[in-house]
């Protein structure tokens, strides 16, 4: 539970970086390795819509390029522009592949929602079957 609130606080507080003034939806998220360290990101658009970059994959690129293995969670949290969190933000397509390659085998996904909701998921349930250099 404590984990689930610090990576939540994180990620809330990343998620006020959003840069999103094409889809006015703004996204937060919050990485924790095995020893505990935690690296935030939020989504930052592009003018070439397709040259976005989502929050979660912000916080895994940060973790890695900051020396980080053996990533165990991650949370992620988006709703429209504002402090009201009204979505579940699942995440998409390319961000589940991007963990299927980053993160450990047992990772968890939280997905939180309205009132602190959270939803919680393997990485397996959001990505079975998934292309991978290993079995
Ligand atoms: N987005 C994320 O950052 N993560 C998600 O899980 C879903 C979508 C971003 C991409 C784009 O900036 C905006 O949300 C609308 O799709």
């Amino acid at each position: 539970m404590e984990i689930i609130n610090t990576l939540l606080d994180t990620a809330l507080k990343a998620r006020k970086n959003s840069y999103c003034p094409y889809s006015g939806f703004a996204v937060g998220a919050a990485v924790m390795d095995d020893k505990g360290n935690i690296y935030s990101g939020c989504n930052v658009e592009n003018a070439a819509y397709g040259d976005t970059v989502c929050a979660e994959r912000v916080a895994m690129f940060k973790a890695v390029s900051e020396g980080a293995s053996n990533l165990k969670y991650i949370l992620v949290v988006g709703s429209p522009k504002g402090d009201t969190i009204t979505d579940y933000a699942y995440p998409c397509g390319t961000c589940r592949q991007v963990m299927s390659e980053l993160m450990d085998a047992d990772a968890v996904i939280y997905v939180a929602g309205p009132e602190g909701d959270i939803k919680e998921y393997t990485l397996k349930e959001l990505l079975p079957h998934s292309f991978t250099l290993e079995e």
